[in-house]
């Protein structure tokens, strides 16, 4: 067996595979988020590791599983949270979050300083979310704190430093940092110089797939796992998640739809430009990169629209009718703005938007603008990643969007591509697994493993007048935006 570990936002989750990529037991801990203030977003790192150490404890004695059968541990982790490290290797302050918004004026101050920089080596714009705002925000407000830090960490590399007692980072979380050299992949000695950081306040950077220890022999005690369990690195849950279902060749896709929504295609030249409209990091298969674009408001939109209009009612009764309902929703259009937007607009203050409502429009139509608005906002990055250069033919669905067929087509559709859907989609726990199947040797590439493990199931091709009707409200659609700033403020 392996175990791939998923850190989440909310939950820790621990998948046990066996060789055919089965998932054999699983075990999930949450754990709590802390909002001091508006836009604060906060965790313990330690109930990160207890979280873990108590999942571990029940897939080790999880009934007829011989816990002397692992042999590799792997991780997936939350994107860009900042975890500060004294002299001795523990926390100086709570982990400041991915979802932390408080970092505006860190993120103009970089982009005063580094100016072409920015983009030539990080190949990222600087948001809010990502790791050096938040280590300026440190070091401005909390000189005391910030005083104490040896070292940055981000949430899963601090999880896999308590259970190995080895600092390491792997290339793909790397990337979300905003202080690598991502076609280089090493430290940007640039950006470092610029904010005044020394060399050794970053820790040594492996390939996700990279062994970087066993246990320490506390935790193998705690948690029943043998103490010979070798650890690797992990990645980024974006590349965990494209691991997990197969991305790992040019043409490939992924649209997962959850809460937020986010577009990622796999990317093999590392010189592609896409002028940091779309988020550009380092893949956890050796050499290989993604693109991404992010709908904020994706699942959201429809977990929304049906607390408000249809509560107490089940998502499937909620989507019951959406497929008697036409492409074009009969003419009634949804922006989903609800929280503001990442791609293409990095723009917090637009709001939602229903447009061509009609006086025999029912709730179903509703229900299908909404699910045809979040679709439009993906199809801006893949209409994106297509004007600069990138075929996109072939997209993997998982997540909410991916439990119903009417969406499904309705992807297939709208994104101009073959939608493939997954048996047993396991998101980025299975990537974690994979990584740890590749690194004990279990096969010769990421690849071989995805045809072991990856699993498709249905596939939706695009309907030719589907296809034409969605062309000419993505056109409609995309106007909106500019013509609706402004209404709110
Ligand atoms: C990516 C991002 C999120 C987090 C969620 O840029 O901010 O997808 O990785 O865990």
């Amino acid at each position: 067996y392996v175990i791939g570990i998923d850190l989440g936002t909310s939950a820790v989750k621990a998948l046990l595979v066996d060789r055919n990529g089965t998932v054999a037991a699983e075990a999930s801990r949450s754990y709590p988020l802390f909002h001091e203030h508006s836009g604060w977003s906060e965790q313990r790192p330690d109930d990160w590791v207890d979280a873990t150490i108590e999942a571990l404890r029940e897939l080790a004695s999880a009934s007829g599983i011989d816990a002397g059968a692992i042999e590799g541990i792997s991780f997936s982790g939350q994107m860009h949270g900042l975890v500060l490290l004294d002299g001795e290797g523990n926390p100086v302050r709570n982990a400041i979050l991915w979802n932390d918004t408080r970092t505006t004026e860190q993120c103009r101050e970089i982009e005063r300083t580094l100016g072409e920089t920015l983009l030539r080596v990080t190949r990222n714009p600087a948001l809010e979310g990502f790791t050096l705002p938040k280590i300026l925000w440190v070091r401005r407000h909390e000189p005391e704190a910030f005083a104490k830090a040896k070292l940055f960490l981000l949430p899963k590399d601090y999880l896999r430093y308590r259970l190995t007692g080895e600092l390491h980072m792997d290339y793909s979380d790397a990337a979300g940092t905003l202080l690598l050299d991502v076609a280089g992949k090493k430290w940007s000695g640039e950006v470092l110089e610029a904010f005044g950081l020394q060399a050794d306040f970053c820790p040594p950077l492996v390939e996700s797939h990279g062994l970087v220890g066993t246990l320490l022999p506390a935790v193998a005690e705690s948690t029943g796992l043998p103490a010979s369990v070798k650890v690797f690195a992990g990645g980024a849950d974006n590349a965990c998640g494209a691991i997990g279902s197969g991305i790992l060749s040019e043409g490939l896709t992924l649209c997962s739809i959850g809460t937020s929504g986010v577009i990622l295609s796999y990317e093999n030249d590392k010189t592609k430009d896409f002028a940091g409209k779309v988020h550009f990091f380092n893949h956890g298969k050796e050499d290989a990169f993604y693109v991404m674009g992010v709908t904020l408001a994706a699942g959201y939109s429809l977990s929304w629209f049906k607390k408000t209009f249809a509560p107490g009612e089940s998502f499937d009764q909620l989507l019951e009718g959406v497929g008697d309902v036409k492409p074009g929703a009969g003419g009634l259009l949804f922006t989903p703005y609800l929280v503001g937007e990442r791609t293409p607009h990095a723009d917090s203050v637009i709001r939602a938007s229903f447009i061509g409502v009609d006086g025999a429009h029912e709730r179903k139509h509703f229900a299908r603008a909404v699910m045809e608005g979040i679709t439009f906002s993906l199809n801006e990055s893949v209409d994106m990643f297509r004007r600069a250069g990138k075929t996109v033919d072939t997209i993997i669905s998982i997540g909410g969007g991916a439990q119903n067929p009417v969406w499904l087509q309705m992807q297939a559709d709208i994104f101009g591509a073959t939608v493939v859907a997954l048996e047993n989609e396991q998101g980025p726990g299975l990537g974690a697994a994979m990584l740890a199947a590749y690194g004990a040797g279990w096969f010769d590439s990421l690849e071989s493993c995805a045809d072991k493990f990856v699993k498709h199931a249905d596939s939706y091709k695009p309907q030719p007048e589907a296809v034409a009707t969605y062309e000419g409200i993505f056109k409609v659609y995309q106007q909106v935006y500019e013509q609706t700033r402004g209404l709110n403020e």
